[in-house]
């Protein structure tokens, strides 16, 4: 592990919607049952946002836990990134609602639209501005209201997502402690497998009345499935072997949780034992960008990291986009 680590991580928080929606209520609404989602999904429950709040509201939750906990106050903040491809309006930015909600008077604020991979991607942007010393205290986020762009009666789709926040800060390391290896990449050529046709300059929201179908996720499953554990587990290989580094030595590895089968199969690929991967989506689902930084905040908090402890995430999304970090806590 020779390179310099230059940034940590000094707080972490999340949030999820109270609400809580379980299989069983599922299949009350559309033609499936609690044992197929929990059998080719491994997903139980997934928490659904109140009506009148927005992807912000939950974004704000976790960055004051994340603050709190960095003993950071916002005005401290110099920059805010927040992965998000269901920002409360089509502008302005998510970020910037959220940097009002918090009273981060001072800081730039921007949304990352990487979907699943927004959390990892605003990690590596962040790291690389703290390296290139253009700014010391930086809110790193992942927020999603997936519910809102789900077709609730299709079968194949809204047994998935649920919504959530999760939140990072990230300031100058002690040089021990911090970021190891960051690793980004997309490939617009598959962007057909992922996607929501509707909201954009493309199709318009003031098209939603002719046509609501193409305002929700479509999703071609079995081919995101291959795909993820390919790229997913390439980018996982790129920072270990970059770092010197086999799966033997991580203390926690903590996949995007979209699929507990997707999972499995690359914690197999990257020789990760089962009792190092961290698994949460049974709770919560796929809540896309927020789904590492959930699982993250989760995990400190029960106790499953410790400081020092060695974290390897990953995740893959709609883009195509995939990353994956690894960092000491
Ligand atoms: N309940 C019951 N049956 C269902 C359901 C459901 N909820 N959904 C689909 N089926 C049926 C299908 O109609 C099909 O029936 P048929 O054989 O009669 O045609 C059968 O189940 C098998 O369907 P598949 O799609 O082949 O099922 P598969 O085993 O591939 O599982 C799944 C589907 C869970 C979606 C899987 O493909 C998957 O997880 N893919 C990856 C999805 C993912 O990770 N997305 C991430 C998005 S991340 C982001 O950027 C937002």
């Amino acid at each position: 592990m020779s390179k310099e680590i230059v940034a940590m991580l000094t707080g972490t928080g999340h949030a999820v919607p109270e609400r809580v929606l379980t299989n069983r209520q599922l299949a009350e609404m559309v033609d499936t049952s609690d044992e197929w989602i929990r059998t080719r999904t491994g997903i139980v429950e997934r928490h659904i946002a109140d009506d009148n709040k927005g992807t912000s509201d939950y974004a704000a939750l976790a960055a004051k836990e994340a603050l709190e906990e960095a003993n950071l106050a916002p005005e401290e903040l110099d920059l805010i990134l927040l992965g998000t491809v269901t920002p409360d309006m089509y502008f302005p930015s998510a970020a910037c609602f959220l940097q009002n909600k918090i009273g981060a008077v001072n800081a730039a604020a921007l949304d990352i639209s990487a979907a699943c991979s927004g959390f990892l991607y605003g990690l590596t942007l962040a790291e690389g501005m703290i390296a290139a010393g253009k700014y010391k205290n930086i809110l790193v986020i992942g927020a999603e209201l997936l519910s809102r762009v789900t077709d609730w009666t299709d079968r194949a789709t809204c047994v998935l997502f649920g919504d959530g926040a999760g939140a990072a800060v990230l300031q100058p390391s002690d040089g021990e402690r911090g970021i190891i290896g960051s690793y980004i990449k997309s490939d617009g050529r598959l962007w057909q497998l992922l996607n929501m046709p509707g909201g954009g300059s493309l199709l318009p929201p003031a098209k939603a009345a002719e046509d609501p179908a193409p305002f929700h996720i479509k999703m071609e499953g079995r081919e995101v499935f291959r795909h993820a554990v390919t790229l997913m587990g390439e980018s996982a290989v790129h920072v270990m072997k970059a770092a010197g580094i086999t799966g033997e030595d991580l203390d926690l590895f903590i996949p995007h949780q979209a699929n507990l089968r997707i999972i499995q199969a690359i914690a197999k690929r990257l020789n990760i034992p089962d009792k190092k991967v961290y698994v949460n989506l049974d709770k919560y689902g796929n809540t896309s960008a927020a789904s590492i930084p959930i699982a993250l905040n989760e995990a400190r908090k029960n106790g499953r990291i410790k400081p020092g402890n060695l974290i390897l995430t990953a995740a893959f999304g709609a883009g195509f986009t995939w990353s994956s970090v690894l960092f000491r806590m």
